[in-house]
């Protein structure tokens, strides 16, 4: 099949085209990146330089790779900061990759016959925090979302209701869990795992949010099933074991080799982080796989972070280790 894949350099994007051309699929891969072009033909893809907010030339890239799927994992999230009051102001590039640049190869599809066109979301703060801890597909978003996340989320939303109700083509939203593993801010040398072994992520409160994880190689398995298959429409792309902030921090320090997360109270936690820190740490909810599971025929390797976060957060197979980082 041929694939386009804009964002094929990221955390998910690199796992993929490596899985995908494994697979014998026909890979053009986006970047904005002159640099990164060596190391995507390497990995067996053709790359194309073009970025996601020039609506031309993607048209142009879109047309001369004629794909069959569109996959669309462009975010802007390894500059990011880590404080919470500047979520939205962090998120800025990244929510127009979620809205113009969701808009942008939307048309590029249309223009070229493209039958299938899957994106990239997030399972996890988007859900409502009300009702049940675990949420499935079928629930809605946050209506209330804590001042500072609204944009977001608002971008979130665009580009859930464009690609999943596309309806002249078979658009599947794949809403991830909080990726850890390789090339994640949740490797090993990652910059939360840095931040965990420096004690500076406490937990909020008691840290009843229910956070779902997702190993990076599980959700390039389930992003290949949903380019060869599923019916179009959202799905939670987790494991199989959300859990409080109050029980998998305390876990991943350990995997870490880090002194247990310091606790503070709420008040302080709200002065440190504002409301979007409380939320994360205190209100959140998680996400049920039982959807992807069914409709894809995807069972995630790592079930569950308890193991996972044991086994998970390196490289450890060297074969795979060295086409990944061709990728750079
Ligand atoms: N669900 C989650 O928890 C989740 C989801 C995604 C990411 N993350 C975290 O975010 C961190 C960074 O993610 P990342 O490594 O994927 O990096 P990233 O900086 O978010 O980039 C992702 C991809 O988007 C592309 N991109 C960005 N802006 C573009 C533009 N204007 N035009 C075309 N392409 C553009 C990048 O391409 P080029 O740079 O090659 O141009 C890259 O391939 C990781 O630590 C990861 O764990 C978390």
């Amino acid at each position: 099949m041929r694939v386009f894949v804009a964002g094929a350099t990221g955390a998910i994007g690199k796992r993929l085209v490596l899985l995908l051309v494994s697979r014998g699929h026909e890979v053009t891969a986006m970047t904005r990146t002159g640099a990164k072009v060596a190391g995507l033909r390497a990995a067996g893809a053709e790359p194309v330089v073009v970025d996601g907010l020039d609506a031309n030339a993607v048209m142009r890239a879109v047309s001369a790779a004629r794909p069959e799927v569109i996959v669309h994992e462009m975010t802007a999230l390894s500059s990011m900061g880590a404080n919470l009051r500047r979520f939205d102001r962090d998120f800025e590039l990244t929510n127009r990759l979620r809205t113009q640049g969701t808009d942008t190869l939307l048309a590029a599809a249309r223009r070229t016959d493209t039958r299938r066109v899957v994106a990239q979301s997030f399972a996890g703060w988007p859900y409502a925090r009300e009702g049940a801890w675990v949420k499935s597909e079928e629930d809605r978003l946050d209506p209330h979302p804590p001042q500072g996340m609204q944009r977001t989320l608002s971008a979130i939303g665009h580009l859930e209701g464009a690609v999943a109700g596309a309806g002249d083509i078979e658009g599947l939203v794949l809403r991830y869990g909080t990726l850890y593993g390789p090339g994640t801010s949740l490797a090993r040398d990652g910059e939360h795992a840095e931040m965990i072994r420096r004690r500076r992520f406490p937990i909020v409160g008691q840290g009843t949010g229910v956070w779902s994880f997702v190993h990076i190689d599980d959700a390039a398995a389930a992003t290949v099933a949903a380019i060869q298959g599923g019916a179009p429409g959202l799905l939670n792309i987790v494991d199989d074991d959300p859990a409080p902030v109050c029980e998998w921090l305390v876990h991943l320090a350990d995997a870490l080799g880090a002194k247990p997360p310091r606790r503070i109270p709420l008040w302080l936690g709200r002065l440190a982080t504002g409301e979007v820190g409380v939320s994360l740490m205190m209100q959140v909810r998680g996400a049920s796989n039982e959807k992807a599971k069914r409709e894809l025929g995807w069972r995630p390797r790592h079930p569950s972070w308890r193991s996972g976060f044991r086994e998970g957060l390196d490289d450890s197979a060297q074969e795979r280790r060295e086409p990944a980082e061709a990728i750079t």
